[in-house]
């Protein structure tokens, strides 16, 4: 490391330039958002300037919107009966749902129009309606219009409501790198309403638990309990357990964010991406045919297993680990997991090669040394990660 001494020397005076920025924005925790009565919209957009008429864009997932059509009615009239604190300046936009918004920088561009032609400026909002996808790119829209207008997500899948609608990340895939191109940008506020989860498909409430599963192996083994002993409910999307699901796993992925150190991921370790790096190669492999979250119970699988090979993690905590996710229904295996490349390496592999170039610096993989206690790693041995794949092959097909 060159100190400042030293450049001194070398060219002359140095003006070590420094600052620090303090960011805060609520979680809001919440049912019918979109009810007249319910002030909580306002109340967010009003937080810094209570007194202002607050100009807003919306751009809403058009998968919520066929699920719930009547959404975009209940938005405007909410801004009508709210008008004297808030102005709809267009009706919502629709937004391509799932992947297909991330894939491709025309949508990217579409959406920056729309909030040129609107003359959004820094002190409007940007209202965005939907599954992790859309946050994500619409996210990217609004952190790179005028280099940051602020931003409200209301998420509306479980994955979106208990992990990524509450961070601080956006990004869209580019040459097939999934969030090849994204920024670190805090929004100004993030409001999950349970209700918008009622149309959801059951597979994509189940693969929001994925994030649930692989937060809680890491930070919290008394949450792994829990999840557990309410698979049951979970399964079958009972209320209660749904939102205290949601709830905690979004709790501690916050707390980590705050707390853990380096919410911009500056270092080399990701702590919060545990069975990320095969879930997001299993996700391009795949073309996106596996969501997410079930790409992420795979990895969470896969490096349980590991850990138990590389002499970690207890044998038999990765069986009790499967059977939880079995149990909330996901599969956990896919053939693509042994997609070949024409010199024989398995183009899972790349997945550890990209998942380092995605932070730059020294690979960090998090494996786990116990229920709730994850550990970083800096390599993995490929032919102890061939065995932990004919493990979880086995365990899946041998009836
Ligand atoms: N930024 C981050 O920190 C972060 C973290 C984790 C995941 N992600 C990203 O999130 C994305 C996955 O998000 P996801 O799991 O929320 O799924 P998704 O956004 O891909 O949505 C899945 C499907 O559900 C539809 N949908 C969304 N809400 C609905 C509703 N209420 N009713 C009916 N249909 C609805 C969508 O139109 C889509 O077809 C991935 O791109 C992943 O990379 C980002
Ligand atoms: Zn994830």
């Amino acid at each position: 490391m060159v100190r400042t001494a030293e450049i001194d020397a070398a060219k002359g005076t140095v003006h070590l330039q420094r600052f620090t920025v303090a960011y805060e924005y609520p979680v809001c925790f919440t049912e019918c958002l979109f009810d007249p009565g319910n002030p909580l919209l306002t109340e967010v957009l009003g937080r810094l300037e209570p007194e202002r008429r607050h100009r807003c864009v919306a751009f809403v997932d058009d998968g919520v919107l066929e699920a719930r059509p009547g959404l975009v009615d209940e938005l405007a009239g909410y801004a009508r009966h709210h008008a004297a604190r808030m102005e709809l300046v267009a009706p919502p936009f629709p937004v391509p749902g799932g992947e297909r918004v991330k894939n491709e920088l025309f949508f990217i561009e579409q959406m920056q129009q729309r909030l040129f032609e609107h003359r959004i400026d820094r002190h409007s909002y940007v209202i965005a309606l939907g599954g992790g996808a859309v946050l994500d790119a619409v996210g990217l829209v609004a952190a790179t219009t005028h280099r940051g207008v602020r931003l409200i997500r209301v998420p509306t899948t479980v994955l979106a409501q208990d992990d990524s609608g509450v961070g601080v990340k956006n990004g869209v895939n580019l040459y097939g790198v999934k969030n090849f191109c994204g920024t670190f940008a805090p929004p100004f506020a993030v409001l999950n309403d349970l209700d918008l989860l009622t149309p959801l498909a059951e597979r994509d409430k189940i693969a929001g638990m994925a994030e649930a599963v692989k937060v809680a192996l890491i930070r919290d083994g008394e949450f792994f309990a829990w999840l557990e002993r309410h698979a049951d409910d979970l399964i079958t999307f009972e209320r209660p357990a749904l939102a205290a699901m949601i709830r905690r796993c979004a709790e501690l992925h916050m707390r980590q964010i705050a707390h853990g150190g380096d919410p911009f991921e500056t270092g080399s370790a990701r702590p919060l991406d545990y069975g990320h790096w095969s879930a997001h190669k299993l996700e391009s492999l795949t073309k996106h045919h596996v969501r997410h979250g079930e790409a992420v119970a795979i990895g969470i699988a896969l490096d349980a297993r590991y850990s138990v090979l590389a002499g970690l993690l207890a044998e038999g905590q990765d069986g009790r680990i499967c059977a939880l996710l079995e149990h909330l229904g996901f599969r956990l295996w896919h053939p693509a997991l042994e997609a070949g490349r024409p010199d024989g390496s398995l183009a899972l592999f790349e997945g550890l090669r990209e998942f380092r170039e995605h932070l730059g610096g020294e690979l960090t993989v998090t494996l786990l040394e116990d229920v709730g206690r994850g550990i970083e790693v800096h390599e993995i041995d490929e032919g102890r990660m061939r065995a932990a794949l004919r493990w979880l092959k086995d365990r899946v097909e041998t009836p």
